[in-house]
């Protein structure tokens, strides 16, 4: 990609482009090993190398994030009230301006994506490409085989009387409370809280633990947040193309 590189300084967070103007004067950066006082030079990411105070500058584009959502913040880039995710980000992050993809409700716990890839957030949402999301689920009430079935076959929600796809709920522990993983592969509002309640039982807990090909990583604390591995972003850009 060819980018002059004040643009390309700024938008890697390095600072404004008049203060990256400034710095070029001074001789803080390099291109190729030779220093570049004209910081409205075009440089080609793929071929150059730039250097700023003799630190490599990888041009990214993109953002990553994978979060360890807590309770009590809400998925979004704003709001009047509550503390968002973008809120426990630090300002490095924040620069790219990125926004959560899909929503976990406040009180839900777990695996957050948050990136600036309009693309990659678009596909991973589209009710078409059916990406599989899971949960770690605690219900108030005894889970039976028959759940299982049920939601095998897809429950109607209460209220709108709407069929859920086929999803699939695994009983680890069936008692007061029950505890059990489901996967589905759509996203409507409250989801899982409300195919629980089709089953007249009641969510009291919820993590997401993994969406498409992404695992929460279990060393996140609540609330902690980490850039995806270069393997994990290739593994998420190739979203198969629906079943
Ligand atoms: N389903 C829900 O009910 N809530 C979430 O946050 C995610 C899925």
């Amino acid at each position: 990609m060819k980018i002059r590189i004040d643009k390309m300084l700024s938008n890697s967070g390095i600072g404004s482009r008049k203060q990256i103007k400034t710095d070029a004067r001074k001789g803080f950066i390099e291109v190729n090993g030779a220093i570049e006082k004209d910081s409205s030079r075009i440089i080609d990411t793929d071929r150059d190398t730039v250097k700023y105070m003799g630190e490599t500058i990888k041009y990214t584009q993109f953002i990553y994030l994978m979060m360890n959502k807590p309770r009590g913040v809400v998925s979004a880039t704003e709001d009047n009230y509550d503390k968002t995710v973008i809120d426990l980000l630090g300002n490095q992050e924040k620069f790219y301006k990125p926004f959560p993809v899909g929503r976990l409700d406040k009180d839900t716990e777990g695996l957050l994506l948050i990136t600036n890839d309009g693309r990659l957030a678009h596909d991973l949402l589209s009710p078409k490409k059916h990406v599989d999301k899971t949960y770690y689920v605690e219900a108030a009430e005894e889970v039976t085989k028959d759940d299982v079935k049920a939601f095998e076959k897809g429950v109607i929600l209460k209220g709108d009387n709407y069929k859920t796809l086929p999803a699939k709920l695994q009983i680890i522990e069936s008692g007061y409370p029950s505890l059990c993983l489901v996967t589905i592969r759509e996203g409507k509002f409250h989801q899982v809280k409300r195919m629980f309640n089709a089953i007249n039982n009641e969510v009291t807990y919820l993590q997401r633990i993994s969406m498409g090909t992404l695992n929460l990583d279990e060393s996140l604390k609540t609330g902690e947040y980490r850039h995806l591995t270069e393997d994990e972003i290739k593994l998420l850009l190739t979203v198969p193309s629906g079943h």
